[in-house]
């Protein structure tokens, strides 16, 4: 009997232990819903795009998107618990980056659209990420 008892806590510590480890507290997920748009770089014609942050989280790993910057100014792999920072404030004009990578936009449609034409045309059409506004 005891024995059970003590396997049965023993069970329920190593399954809260498991999810403890896969479940983030809302605020190190950031927000749900987000509309992304460039405060270092403001076009003349902003187009703002719609981000459903949660809905990808939901399928993805947070590595398919967020990543740091080492020492020699190199890529550094997602590493869970990492501080996350807005993608412009390495991927701007003055970080010197790569041109394909050296703003909001361009790093932006890189991981973005890349990944959604791979999966489906219709997904890397404008505007899916970028709606026209309803007048
Ligand atoms: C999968 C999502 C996605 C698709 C598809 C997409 N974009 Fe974007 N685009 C973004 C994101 C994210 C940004 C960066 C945030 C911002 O500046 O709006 C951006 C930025 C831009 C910007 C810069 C806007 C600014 O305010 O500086 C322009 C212009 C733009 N996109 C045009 C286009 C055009 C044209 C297409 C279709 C050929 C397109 N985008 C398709 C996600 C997308
Ligand atoms: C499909 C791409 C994608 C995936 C997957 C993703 N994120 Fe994000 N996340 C973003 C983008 C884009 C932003 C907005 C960055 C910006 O404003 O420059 C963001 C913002 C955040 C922020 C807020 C940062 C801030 O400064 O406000 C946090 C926290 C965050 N993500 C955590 C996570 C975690 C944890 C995961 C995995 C469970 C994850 N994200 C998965 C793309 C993604
Ligand atoms: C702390 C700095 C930093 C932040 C924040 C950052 N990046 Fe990057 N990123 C880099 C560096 C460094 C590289 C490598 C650049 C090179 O190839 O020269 C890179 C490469 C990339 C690449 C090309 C390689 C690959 O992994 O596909 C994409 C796309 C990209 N970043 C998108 C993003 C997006 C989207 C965000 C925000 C969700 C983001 N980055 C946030 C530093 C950063
Ligand atoms: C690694 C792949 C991948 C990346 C990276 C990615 N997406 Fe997506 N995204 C998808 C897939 C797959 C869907 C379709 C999901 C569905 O139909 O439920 C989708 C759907 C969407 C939708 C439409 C949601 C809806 O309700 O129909 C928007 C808007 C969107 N993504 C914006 C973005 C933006 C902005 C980024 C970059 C910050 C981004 N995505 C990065 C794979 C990706």
């Amino acid at each position: 009997m005891k024995k059970i008892t003590v396997y049965a806590v023993a069970t329920a510590l190593a399954l809260g232990l498991c999810f403890a480890g896969a479940t983030f507290a809302a605020d190190e997920k950031g927000p749900a819903e987000m509309t992304l748009t460039s405060t270092i770089d403001p076009a003349k014609k902003a187009k703002p795009a719609l981000f459903p942050h949660a809905k990808h989280q939901e399928r993805l790993a947070c590595g398919e998107c967020h990543h740091s910057k080492g020492a020699d100014g190199k890529q550094v792999a997602y590493v869970e618990g990492q501080k996350i920072e807005k993608c412009e404030s390495c991927h701007n004009k003055a970080a010197g980056m790569p041109k394909k990578l050296a703003t909001f936009k361009n790093a932006a449609h890189e991981n973005c659209k890349v990944c959604h034409k791979a999966k489906d045309k219709k997904l890397a059409k404008c505007n899916v990420c970028h709606p026209k506004k309803k007048k």
